[in-house]
């Protein structure tokens, strides 16, 4: 990265001293995870985002949902900022709030939604957490969806799964105990969400039909191709990956679990990794003495994790040095108030 910029962020940075916090998610470029005061998974990221509320200004590097998240929960003098607003993920995108109400709507059709629980994973936007909470509902994240999966399906006899259905279903299936057959996926496209009301009575999960682009580009080729080019490799993915990926993989966990596995892993060993490019590429260069590769052949970022760049860090730091609020990332009361409820919930779990 350009020497110039990174001194006018360490200047702009030192300026400021107690007055921000810089929180950074693992998929950031190393240019602006350099500057993190803390870094995580989203779960690591939805706790510590109160740890400083001293700080007037929280700069959140990562993404839209995970900066409402930690304006959720952080103190009301406090003000999130998100150095590009164009941060976004396409699997939050996946489903709208209106979807989520008339899916609702399905659901009491078939009469069902009396014995459904709704649990969002975290990459959701601030009014879909809101209606979860409304609905006695939870949180997860990649790193604690079998706890909060476990909870959901205890409280009722089924469970409402949104955005993701590959975290939905292979919690289900391979941390459960349920079976394919007991998960359907609604199409938010579709009328009735392309399901039968005796359908939605059968399940036991109903699935989002959602995913990610970046997770989803992994295959089982990748997998059995990694393992015919290097012997002994141990394939380690994230949650989001499809269902089938997942199954033939030897670990799965969130970032900050792939993190620890390598850190612990035995000097020597081989490791093909199926999550984010900037993670696993810092992963290899800090671990020289183990094999870390990327799970498959084609370069793969987060596009709108990437867009948060060392440039655009400068600016919302040196704003911040003016005492200019740029990028401010604040939920209306009424919505962060049930979707605290449901966050509040995630962070309560056993
Ligand atoms: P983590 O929960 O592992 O941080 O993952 C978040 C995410 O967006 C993965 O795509
Ligand atoms: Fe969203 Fe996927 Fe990017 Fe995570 S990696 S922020 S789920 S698009």
């Amino acid at each position: 990265s350009d020497p110039a910029l990174v001194e006018r962020a360490r200047a702009a940075k030192a300026a400021l001293g107690g007055q921000v916090f810089v929180l950074g998610h693992h998929y950031q470029r190393d240019e602006v995870i350099q500057f993190a005061d803390v870094t995580g998974d989203s779960f690591k990221l939805a706790q510590q985002a109160a740890a400083r509320p001293d700080a007037p200004y929280v700069v959140f590097c990562g993404v839209h949902f995970m900066a409402e998240s930690a304006d959720i929960l952080t103190a009301a003098h406090q003000r999130v900022i998100l150095p590009d607003l164009g941060a976004g993920c396409s699997m939050a995108d996946m489903a709208t709030f209106d979807q989520v109400e008339d899916c609702w709507d399905v659901l009491e059709d078939a009469g069902v939604a009396d014995d459904v629980v709704p649990v969002t994973y975290m990459n959701s936007s601030a009014d879909i957490k809101a209606f979860v909470g409304r609905h006695g509902g939870v949180v997860c994240t990649s790193s604690n969806a079998k706890r909060a999966l476990d909870w959901a399906y205890g409280k009722g006899k089924k469970v409402l799964f949104l955005p993701d259905q590959h975290l939905g279903r292979n919690t289900a299936v391979l941390q459960m105990g349920l079976s394919l057959d007991d998960c359907v996926v609604y199409s938010p496209h579709r009328r009735g969400g392309g399901l039968t009301p005796q359908q939605l009575r059968d399940a036991k999960m109903i699935l989002w039909r959602g995913h990610c682009s970046v997770h989803g580009r992994f295959s089982l080729d990748s997998v059995n191709e990694v393992r015919e080019r290097v012997p002994g490799v141990h394939v380690l993915v994230h949650p989001e990956c499809r269902h089938e990926v997942v199954t033939a993989a030897d670990q799965i966990g969130s970032t900050e679990y792939i993190i620890k596995t390598i850190e612990a892993a035995e000097p020597g060993s081989s490791w093909a990794i199926g999550t984010e490019l900037n993670l696993v590429r810092r992963l290899a260069n800090a671990h020289p003495d183990k094999n870390v590769m990327f799970l498959d052949k084609t370069v793969c970022y987060c596009s709108t994790m990437n867009r948060i760049d060392l440039p655009h860090l400068v600016l919302s730091l040196e704003s911040l040095a003016r005492g200019e609020v740029q990028n401010v990332i604040q939920v209306d009361e009424e919505t962060a108030h049930y979707a605290r409820v449901a966050l509040d919930q995630m962070l309560a779990l056993p």
